[in-house]
């Protein structure tokens, strides 16, 4: 065969293959498994454990709360935990995207789903439909959490008082509508989170959980690999915009000259800050930094996550938090 012929036949070759991959694409469902028949016991420590978790480590507050993006750091709005919040366009996602309704409400939150099934869309990412979640919810890190604290977040799920709010449903755009379908995975075996008492390892489980995604420059809704942390990643929202902080041990640009103390301290000089007494939001301390709820994270969670990140790898990567804009006026 003389050279054009085999490159037309690997074109061809190349269009049947790309073909194949397209319908499989098209027709593929997520991997999904019944719901468990389980029905969560809601104890005191349940809830207040369910209750630090949803607010303070998983931030199931910032994306699940109605939010206020007049105040500095867009503050859950009090008295609508769980209502849904519906992500502002700006933000660039692939699509319209809402935080959904989880109070117990029956018309427009999850108030007719059964424990099993809320296990499963916050670990398996499938919803009561059996429809793929976008995965922005992080439920692949959230299967790495022990079923106590699955538990304890249904049960604090289940003592919210319920909100009706009614938001439209998350739509994706294509292809990303096809590729999330591949994101749900059944949680075959029960997750062995690290020992609180491993802290680097503890730190790391929490670190994923909770900052990766907004500390980490992102490519198809992955961290860059060997950029993971080290900060970068863009949020605009109306006429501001912020990036996220390089967390990597780099001396220069990121927080290789933290003391542990200091670390600590910086989520702590929040802790008094509120709904009612937040600032107003300007150029200049705009962010999405979930400080209101991580101020109260345990002393513990936050020295195993400073823990953690003393071992990753110094990333030289310098960030201006706060740009200044050309049409700022504030
Ligand atoms: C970074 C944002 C984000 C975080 C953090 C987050 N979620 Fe979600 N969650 C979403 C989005 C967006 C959806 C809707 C996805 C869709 O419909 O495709 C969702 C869907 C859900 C659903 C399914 C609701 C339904 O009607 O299908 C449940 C239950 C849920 N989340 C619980 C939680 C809990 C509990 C936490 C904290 C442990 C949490 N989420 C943290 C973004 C988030
Ligand atoms: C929703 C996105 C988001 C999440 C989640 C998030 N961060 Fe941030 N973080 C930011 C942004 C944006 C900034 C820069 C603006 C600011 O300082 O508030 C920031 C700033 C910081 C700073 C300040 C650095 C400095 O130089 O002043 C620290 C420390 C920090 N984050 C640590 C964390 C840790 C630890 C976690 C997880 C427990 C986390 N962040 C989760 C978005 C996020």
């Amino acid at each position: 065969m003389s050279l054009k012929y085999l490159g037309i036949a690997a074109v061809v070759c190349l269009a049947a293959a790309t073909a194949a991959a397209g319908t499989y694409i098209a027709l593929a469902t997520p991997k999904s498994r019944p719901a468990r028949d389980v029905r969560v016991e809601i104890t005191p420590e349940r809830v207040e454990r369910g209750r630090y978790l949803f607010h303070h480590v998983a931030d199931c507050d910032g994306c699940h709360s109605p939010r206020d993006a007049s105040k500095f750091s867009m503050p859950p709005e009090p008295g609508k935990t769980g209502a849904g919040f519906q992500f502002p366009e700006e933000l660039g996602f692939p699509g319209r995207i809402a935080g959904s309704n989880i109070t117990p409400d029956v018309e427009t939150g999850i108030g007719s789903w059964t424990d099993g099934e809320k296990i499963r869309a916050i670990r398996e990412g499938i919803s009561r439909d059996g429809r793929a979640l976008f995965a922005l919810m992080p439920y692949r890190q959230f299967a790495k959490m022990s079923d106590e604290d699955i538990h304890s977040l249904v049960a604090y799920l289940n003592s919210l008082p319920p909100v009706r709010n009614a938001l439209p449903k998350t739509e994706l755009k294509f292809p990303v509508n096809l590729l999330n379908r591949f994101e749900p995975a059944p949680a075959l075996a029960p997750a062995r989170p690290p020992a609180a008492q491993d802290r680097a390892r503890y730190g790391e489980f929490l670190a994923g959980m909770a900052c990766l995604e907004c500390h980490s420059q992102l490519k198809n809704g992955k961290p860059l690999p060997g950029m993971e942390f080290a900060g970068g990643h863009e949020f605009a929202v109306g006429r501001f915009v912020a990036r996220s902080a390089n967390l990597t041990p780099d001396e220069e640009t990121g927080i290789g000259r933290w003391s542990e103390e200091q670390f600590v301290k910086k989520f702590r000089d929040y802790g008094n800050l509120s709904y009612a007494t937040a600032p107003r939001a300007v150029q200049a301390n705009f962010t999405l930094m979930p400080w209101y709820g991580f101020a109260h994270m345990k002393d513990e969670d936050l020295r195993a996550i400073y823990a953690y990140l003393r071992t990753l790898k110094p990333v030289y990567n310098p960030v201006v938090p706060h740009p200044q804009l050309a049409s700022q006026t504030d």
